[in-house]
């Protein structure tokens, strides 16, 4: 196995022991350092946009643990906000926009979008001079419908109704939404991957509150036309789709998707997880709520991850994002107990 970006070769069906590891969300408020930054800053959209802050940030977890992996410090929410929509983050209640309704979607205003994202751009071309050879830089977006949820309702919701609704109540204004947010996030991944990430990742966190027709047409399609138009810039990249709740439409949504490996949220059983690496790599998925925990509640989740798919393509990695508190050495021990892992 060569040294190089370990994880670029799982993602192409390659085994790794240990596998390579990262975590969502792996920069973040967990990290003192970080929350040190962060009142430095100002504002989280202030860090998102700084290439000199969102470049230490993004930095902090590869130093302090030494990640395969680096992902890329911004938000999801940066892609409405660069096609006009307002965007605030406040403390305790998460993001924060105007809902948009059915006769926006016709005006929304993509004139200023590279221009607003400029500072991401500039912060991947640094990262990638700066981060350690053998460290994979992961670029990434939200899917539309996860975009959607929060333009339309405005915040987030547990169940995401008021993005449903709409969808009934106004079916054309919606698949109007997601055909342009599939359109420039593709444009958005592109112009990562031009300026140095190699592997991006979709994160469609709200792909679990839909039926089976609307999961297809706002999850599956428009993930589908975002491959489809980077595949057509970039044919060989690499990419991760985390449709986070799909349960057991994960297999039919890497086949319709074209996404190359999948992100596994923690409810996916690990009998699944081994039947889904037969067709490629598969990332996951340790329930976060057992790295808060540590003790034999992490040991054991950590063990039944590697004994049940240490022996195909795996890239170690949380079910959903690290939450904030988290004590820093239930991390070491994890990283301690996936990176003793020999196969056997
Ligand atoms: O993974 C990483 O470390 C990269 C950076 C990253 C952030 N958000 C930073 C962030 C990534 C990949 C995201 C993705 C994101 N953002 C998603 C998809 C993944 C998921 O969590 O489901 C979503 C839905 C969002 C929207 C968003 N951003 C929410 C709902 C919140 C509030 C929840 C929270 O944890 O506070 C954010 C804020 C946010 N995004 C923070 C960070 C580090 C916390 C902001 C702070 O410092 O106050």
């Amino acid at each position: 196995m060569p040294a190089q970006r370990v994880m670029l070769d799982v993602l192409k069906g390659e085994t790794a022991s240990p596998p390579p590891l990262w975590m969502m969300r792996q920069a973040g408020r967990y990290l003192p350092e970080y929350r040190e930054l962060r009142k430095k800053a100002g504002s989280f959209l202030d860090l998102c946009y700084n290439p000199d802050f969102a470049v230490e940030v993004t930095l902090q977890p590869i130093r302090r643990f030494g990640f395969d992996a680096s992902i890329l410090f911004s938000d999801i929410l940066v892609v409405p906000h660069a096609l006009g929509r307002d965007l605030r983050f406040e403390e305790g209640r998460g993001p924060l926009m105007t809902p948009i309704t059915a006769s926006e979607i016709a005006n929304l205003d993509g004139s200023n979008f590279h221009h607003h994202l400029k500072p991401v751009y500039e912060t991947v071309k640094r990262l990638r001079g700066e981060l350690p050879e053998q460290t994979t830089l992961i670029g990434f977006c939200g899917a539309p419908w996860t975009l959607a949820t929060y333009m339309i309702a405005g915040h987030g919701t547990p169940d995401q109704a008021p993005s449903r609704l709409f969808a009934y109540r106004e079916p054309e204004a919606m698949a109007r939404l997601l055909s342009k947010l599939s359109d420039y996030s593709a444009r958005y991944l592109i112009k990562q991957i031009e300026a140095g990430v190699d592997v991006v990742q979709i994160f469609d966190s709200w792909s679990g509150v839909l039926d089976e027709a609307c999961f297809e047409a706002f999850c599956v399609r428009p993930v589908a036309e975002i491959v489809r138009q980077v595949r057509a810039v970039y044919p060989d990249v690499l990419i991760i789709g985390f449709p986070k709740g799909a349960g057991n439409r994960y297999s039919s949504y890497r086949e319709k998707t074209g996404v190359t490996g999948l992100g596994l949220d923690w409810t996916v059983p690990l009998s699944q997880a081994q039947a889904l690496q037969a067709g490629g790599a598969v990332q996951g998925n340790l329930d976060p709520l057992r790295l808060v925990a540590g003790g034999r509640a992490l040991s054991e989740g950590v063990d039944a991850i590697l004994k049940a798919l240490g022996a195909g393509p795996l890239i170690f990695n949380l079910g959903h994002g690290i939450t904030p508190e988290t004590p820093i050495e239930h991390v070491e021990a994890m990283i301690r107990q996936v990176r003793s892992f020999s196969g056997q």
